[in-house]
């Protein structure tokens, strides 16, 4: 089966096994059944943070685990999603009740499933700060297990999903604790700036998904006509020492302080600066409005995207003597 329609990047490439589960019992019959065993497993929800540079030589496993439902309790109300769910339907969703937090994620690409993967970010808020606890199926066992905020071990775009539990686990539901009285996070300039532009001065969550939703439209590429990922790296985070040699020679360098007392450098600033904004080389590039984000212009392979992305991580490490690092997984 080719893969094409179950990765954003639109890289045409096949699979040896494939199969949709709708509900848990769909996963535990699927494990039953001997073919599987031994078989390499790829687990996609959107196929929004992957880049196939070759036939995936395994059982690709789609999630499409449904429904969504909320129980309110006195200060706060808690929604939980089936992994399959679209993530930007699951937004729509809260936004449309009331309930609110994750607002400022409006528009992001990819499934709820996947969202504690990589701990999803945008716009002043991350997932952790709406995560309750997630269910997920134990490959090994075939047991449902939930896990906890603490659990999971959040960081930027990572979690114990991603680290010491990898291929493990299968999320099949997420649950989220959000608001039924909004505290609006405009924290971040751009959603000030289009706000403003609105005339609205006190905004509720439906202007917040709203002037979220313009922003991503007008800054980053739309999947369905011009594959892509998102952003293609991760903004690199490093000690306060680095970030003085590099100040020292761009003084203009874009940086925000962490919690922890290091520095994060805006990747898309570092490339655009290297000259490679809007570039286009093949069938891939950068986005124009976008440095950060890689795209595939039609026919582009994975090669040829991961080799171009090689290109600039080198560039910047000359430049800056910072390393990007990938933050979409390449298979
Ligand atoms: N910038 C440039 N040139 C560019 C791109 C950005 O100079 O080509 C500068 C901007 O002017 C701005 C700064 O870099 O000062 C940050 O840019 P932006 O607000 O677009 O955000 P980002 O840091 O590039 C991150 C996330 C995005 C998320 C946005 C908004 C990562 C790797 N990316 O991008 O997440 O939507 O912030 O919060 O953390 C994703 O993970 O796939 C993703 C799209």
């Amino acid at each position: 089966i080719s893969l094409k329609a179950y990765n954003s990047f639109g890289i045409d490439v096949k699979a040896k096994f494939f199969a949709e589960i709708f509900n848990e019992d769909d996963l535990k019959a699927l494990f039953q059944n001997e073919l599987v065993h031994n078989q390499k497993l790829l687990i996609v929800g959107g196929g929004s943070n992957i880049l196939f540079t070759q036939n995936y030589d395994g059982l690709v496993i789609k999630m499409s685990i449904k429904g969504i439902g909320s129980s309110i309790e006195v200060d706060k109300v808690l929604v939980t999603a089936g992994a399959g769910e679209v993530w930007n339907d699951f937004v729509n969703y809260c936004v449309t009740h009331g309930f609110a937090g994750v607002e400022n994620l409006s528009l992001i690409p990819g499934t709820v499933g996947a969202s504690p993967i990589q701990n999803i970010g945008a716009y002043g808020v991350e997932l952790k700060d709406v995560f309750e606890s997630c269910t997920a199926f134990e490959i090994k066992t075939g047991k449902l297990t939930t896990f906890t905020f603490a659990d999971c071990h959040f960081g930027y775009r990572e979690s114990i999903f991603k680290s010491e539990l990898k291929g493990q686990y299968i999320i099949t539901s997420v649950t989220f604790k959000l608001a039924t009285e909004a505290k609006i996070n405009t924290s971040y300039g751009a959603i000030e700036i289009e706000l403003e532009k609105r005339g609205i001065e006190k905004p509720n969550i439906a202007d917040v998904s709203a002037a979220v939703s313009h922003i991503r439209v007008s800054k980053l590429p739309d999947p369905s006509t011009i594959g892509n990922a998102g952003s293609f790296f991760k903004n690199p985070v490093i000690e306060k020492h680095e970030f003085a040699d590099v100040v020292a020679k761009h003084p203009d360098v874009v940086h925000y302080a962490t919690t922890d007392d290091k520095i994060k450098l805006a990747a898309g600033w570092l490339i655009e600066q290297c000259g490679w904004k809007g570039k286009v080389v093949g069938q891939t590039g950068t986005w124009k409005n976008q440095a950060l984000v890689l795209v595939n212009h039609g026919s582009a392979t994975g090669t040829e995207v991961f080799n171009f992305s090689a290109q600039i991580i080198d560039s910047v490490k000359s430049t800056f003597g910072v390393t990007l690092e990938r933050e979409v997984n390449i298979l």
